[in-house]
């Protein structure tokens, strides 16, 4: 009953104005997909630095959709640009920035008490309607919630790297997330031609969860000596059909990342602390302390 009287989205508050907290990688793709679909968008960071950095990422990407598809135009190309960017707002002050929003995105560091500091000043300041959401990949969603005093409005929205590209994303809820809630971040995610799943407030989600631990049953068998990386990449590819073998999947994630998630599991994540399923690899462990982190620092299991 109480769930029931404090919620009240959807059709007395449509979601008009999304706010992102964080212009990084993630950050700076949600705020241009939303805007691409016609949501009028906040995005706040630290300084106007970060805020220009992160429309420098928008507006190359979108450069590259114009290009696709206004192949010749040019002023076509600028019109469709500059019309998407028109929607986007950048700010440096997070708390003006909330006192319009209907759904909040948050999209900073990946670090529990900068984000609990964030949502728990934000609470007191948003409008009691303001759904809020964060992108954490491997964060307890409700030890994100649990600052705030709108459990029943709070979830995890997971996108994919890269956002404009990836279709899919995690509607996360928590015990206490309404299902009118849910409801209206699937709907919201439809709108911007993505594709929702929900999933329980558990590590890794879904694909994490599934995803880290394959890739590392797939170190673990390259350590015993079974095959080489390439044979391995070879055979998921071609044998179960996957886009990308593990390796070159952990070169694109990152090995400091994914050994990051992994640590958190065997430490003290729900039903995995302790298990052999995420225990480290000491494999991983030692590229990572050598540097080698794959994609990003030009060598991982392969050379870039
Ligand atoms: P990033 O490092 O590219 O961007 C983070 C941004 O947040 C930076 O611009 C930073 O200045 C800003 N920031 C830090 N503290 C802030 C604060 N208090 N207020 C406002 N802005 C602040 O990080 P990235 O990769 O975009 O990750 C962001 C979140 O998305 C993390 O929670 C991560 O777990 C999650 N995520 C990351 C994915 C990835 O592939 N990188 C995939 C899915 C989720």
């Amino acid at each position: 009953a109480v769930r029931a009287l404090s919620t009240n989205t959807d059709a007395a508050h449509p979601i008009k104005r999304v706010v992102v907290y964080g212009s990084g990688l993630m950050g700076s793709g949600i705020v241009q997909v939303a805007a691409t679909y016609n949501y009028q968008v906040t995005m706040v960071d630290l300084n106007p630095a970060m805020l220009d950095k992160g429309t420098g990422y928008i507006r190359s990407s979108l450069k590259r959709v114009a290009r696709k598809k206004f192949a010749e135009d040019e002023a076509q190309q600028k019109h469709f640009i500059e019309d998407i960017l028109s929607r986007v707002q950048t700010s440096t002050d997070p708390l003006a920035a909330v006192e319009q929003a209907d759904l909040v995105v948050e999209a900073i560091v990946e670090n529990v008490a900068t984000k609990r500091n964030l949502f728990s000043s934000l609470d007191g300041v948003a409008p009691p309607h303001t759904i809020f959401t964060s992108n954490t990949s491997s964060l307890p969603i409700g030890q994100l919630a649990e600052v705030t005093a709108r459990p029943t409005k709070f979830a995890g929205l997971h996108f994919f790297n890269p956002v404009p590209q990836m279709k899919l994303v995690e509607v996360v809820k928590t015990n206490d997330t309404a299902p009118e809630v849910i409801e209206t971040l699937v709907d919201f995610c439809k709108s911007l031609k993505k594709a929702p799943v929900q999933c329980k407030d558990t590590p890794g989600f879904i694909v994490n969860r599934l995803l880290v631990p394959y890739m590392t049953e797939a170190i673990r068998l390259v350590e015993r000596g079974v095959a080489s990386p390439e044979d391995v990449d070879t055979a998921m590819k071609l044998g179960a059909g996957y886009p990308m073998g593990p390796f070159e999947l952990v070169d694109y994630i990152g090995l400091d990342t994914t050994k990051f998630i992994l640590d958190g599991w065997y430490k003290s994540g729900e039903g995995l602390a302790g298990d052999k399923l995420v225990a480290p690899s000491e494999k991983l462990n030692k590229l990572v302390e050598s540097g080698r982190l794959g994609r990003k620092s030009g060598e991982g299991f392969y050379k870039y």
